[in-house]
């Protein structure tokens, strides 16, 4: 492997980190060259994950809608799932999107290459290519955008067949009749609701106490109390011990606090978490540090311990989430490029898919405890929202983090239907610094799911329009 080549910015992993980054820096004026093994950028969000998971919780919202429908007078007969074409159209939906990339790709001029890349130094790649021989590439600055993979548990072999991961959860080979999902994160009850949604009669085991850890309970409870109804079983405290095939499904054998107990199932997803890629990408030979859960060590301006070399996405810090990437990777090209640009978010937003959807950004109730900030929480329920009602889906919450002393929203957390979309509002007030007063003066569309941000500012001051408390004396 004589050939060389040179690139001012080498951008490895076109994920939502990577071709963001590379199209930002071609837009800036730089000559950039994106690496990525798939025939178009897009990384695991586009090809396996966050877009046709949404494709796919988009059918099972439609169906759970169909079956809402009843309590208006209104019932469909059994719905027929083709399940071929259904997995079909979701790959339609990849394909359109990875391959507009592509276009969007050639017409910045962004290079694209087709495979793996691996430091020979800090200034050279190793590129094993698709389409050619394999070269060395020299760059003048280089960004990690390698993202994670789905974590295993040790003696669980995935197969993708009968055992399967998120990839395999995605591929939509059949509807199992009997579903075991292990770990009760965002993916588990993401392909949870998938799958039960289609007919699949799921269980989730969850070695914690509780499900998605880290997210206020009383936004978690409102989804749980729908999965409850839903999900066949939800086994907190359970910990798989051992899966075995059988000639068909799986016996599992799990281990909780009433001792260990046998069941069987068709297929098991394993979700248990998301690990940086860091490794096989030769760090060794270059100044980078990584840190020991794998992520690469970066500075505010995303570049790692290597003058030359940044890192963004999964593969440099939590939380994993597309959006992060996205902004981040527009972060490190401005950097490159000679901007004095940072990463200081206020606040991120996360989004849980499942019906009802759970949304927050800024601090957690949790987390605002833990550091000892006084704060003051209101909540405005959605059974006192006059549009949840018309949409007969009052099973939601909108609640609002402020500061006691003046006010200032320091987060939001919203779950119901829709929480994903009006999310935004949250984030943009807390990046404005706005107060909760901004929020209840700003006009709001009548009749909207999005008022209820605005009442649960009003409740600051402890009533909204909809919702009256009695003061307990004149001057309280
Ligand atoms: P997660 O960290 O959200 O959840 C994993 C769960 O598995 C945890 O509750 C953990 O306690 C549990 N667990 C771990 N080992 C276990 C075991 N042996 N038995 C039973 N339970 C076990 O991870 P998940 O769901 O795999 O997702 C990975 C990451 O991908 C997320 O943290 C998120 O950053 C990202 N993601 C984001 C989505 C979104 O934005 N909507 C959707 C899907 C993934």
């Amino acid at each position: 492997m004589s050939k060389k080549q040179h690139t001012a910015l080498a951008i490895i992993g076109a994920g939502p980190g990577g071709y963001p980054a590379a199209f930002r820096a071609a837009d800036l004026g730089m000559e950039v060259t994106l690496i990525d093994p798939e025939a178009n950028p897009g990384g695991v969000c586009l090809y396996r994950g966050c877009i046709p998971s949404k494709a796919l919780l988009h059918a099972a919202e439609l169906l759970s809608e169909a079956d809402n429908a009843k309590d208006m007078g209104i019932s469909f007969s059994k719905p027929e799932i083709d399940i071929s074409k259904l997995a079909k159209w979701k790959e339609g939906v990849v394909k359109k999107l990875t391959g507009g990339l592509g276009q969007l790709a050639k017409a910045r001029k962004v290079k694209y290459i087709r495979g793996r890349a691996s430091f020979a130094d800090s200034g050279m790649l190793r590129i094993e290519s698709k389409d050619s021989e394999d070269f060395f590439l020299t760059f003048d600055n280089c960004i990690i955008s390698t993202g994670s993979r789905p974590a295993s548990i040790p003696g669980i072999d995935i197969d993708n067949k009968i055992i399967l991961n998120s990839k395999g959860a995605l591929e939509l080979e059949d509807i199992p009749n009997s579903l075991l999902v292990i770990g009760g994160g965002y993916i588990g009850l993401e392909m949870g609701t998938v799958y039960s949604a289609l007919g699949s009669k799921v269980t989730v085991a969850e070695m914690l106490d509780c499900l998605v850890q880290g997210v206020d309970r009383d936004l978690v409870s409102v989804l749980e109390k729908k999965l409850k109804k839903e999900f066949k079983s939800i086994m907190l405290n359970t910990k798989v011990k051992s899966i075995n095939k059988e000639k068909k499904g799986v016996k599992v054998v799990f281990d909780s606090k009433n001792g260990e107990e046998e069941k069987k199932f068709d297929k098991v997803i394993v979700a248990v978490g998301r690990r940086p890629n860091s490794d096989n990408l030769g760090l060794e030979n270059t100044n980078v540090k990584v840190d020991d859960k794998g992520f690469i060590e970066v500075d505010e301006k995303r570049r790692t311990t290597e003058g030359n070399i940044y890192a963004i996405g999964d593969v440099a810090c939590e939380p994993m989430l597309a959006h992060k990437a996205t902004h981040e990777g527009r972060i490190a090209s401005e950097v490159i490029s000679g901007k004095n640009s940072v990463y200081e978010p206020a606040a991120i937003p996360a989004v849980i898919f499942t019906d009802p959807e759970i949304a927050w950004c800024g601090l957690t109730e949790k987390e605002a405890e833990a550091k000892g900030i006084d704060i003051k929480v209101s909540k405005f329920n959605w059974s006192a929202s006059g549009r949840a009602m018309t949409l007969n889906r009052t099973d939601g919450v909108t609640k609002m983090i402020m500061d006691s002393n003046n006010g200032r929203i320091l987060g939001v957390g919203i779950a119901g239907i829709g929480a994903g979309e009006m999310i935004s509002e949250a984030v943009l007030a807390i990046e404005m610094a706005a107060n909760y007063y901004d929020a209840a003066m700003t006009i709001h569309p009548h009749p909207t799911l999005s008022e209820t941000f605005m009442e649960a500012a009003e409740m600051f001051e402890g009533s909204s329009t909809h919702v009256f408390r009695r003061k307990r004396n004149k001057n309280s």
